[in-house]
């Protein structure tokens, strides 16, 4: 079969959501049932190279692809939510945007001391949400051994924040 061009996929659409933004929409992508599949299957081949124990997914886009991917591999899988949502004792992470910060929150129990774990979001822009979600996972002893996206927007330098962590993703622009 030929290797699509996932970047065919992605809808690109100007000035949203505030003007001066080129938004990357993905939705043409997932509602593609032959991108979606071949996108999740060209993120787990690379995730499965870190050997993970669980994977996290940052709410709400990371739950789209992230779930797939720990379902094929028959390991677990973890959401990042924002403030409030998630029930149990968690452990949050306040990060800087432009204006103002932004919390992350995980449960406290979700992941054991030392297990390994990818992340798998669909966008790597500023790296903000990367970054965060990572030092909040390594608060809860966790070992981030992978950082997988759908796209990166490498204008934006979001590597620069996320230096010794092994990244992957598919479209870059
Ligand atoms: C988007 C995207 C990434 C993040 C990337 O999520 O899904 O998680 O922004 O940007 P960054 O690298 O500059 O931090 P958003 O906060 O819009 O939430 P959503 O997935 O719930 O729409």
């Amino acid at each position: 079969m030929k290797a699509l061009d996932f970047s065919e996929y992605i809808r690109v659409i100007d000035d949203f959501p505030k003007p001066g933004i080129s938004f990357k929409d993905i939705t043409t992508l997932l509602k593609d049932g032959e991108a979606y599949r071949a996108a999740v299957d060209a993120i787990i081949e690379k995730v499965r190279e870190c050997k993970p124990d669980i994977i996290v997914g940052p709410e709400a886009r990371g739950f789209l692809l992230g779930a797939p991917v720990a379902y094929a591999l028959g390991i677990g899988f973890v959401p990042v939510r924002k403030p409030g949502k998630l029930p149990g004792e968690t452990v949050g992470e306040t990060y800087e945007l432009e204006y103002g910060s932004d919390t992350l929150e995980v449960h406290a129990d979700a992941i054991q001391p030392g297990q390994r774990v990818v992340i798998v979001d669909d966008l790597l822009a500023t790296g903000g949400t990367i970054s965060a979600t990572a030092r909040l996972l390594e608060k809860t002893g966790a070992q981030v051994v992978g950082m997988s996206f759908l796209i990166e927007l490498g204008f934006l330098e979001g590597r620069k924040k996320l230096e010794g962590y092994k990244i992957f993703s598919l479209i870059k622009y």
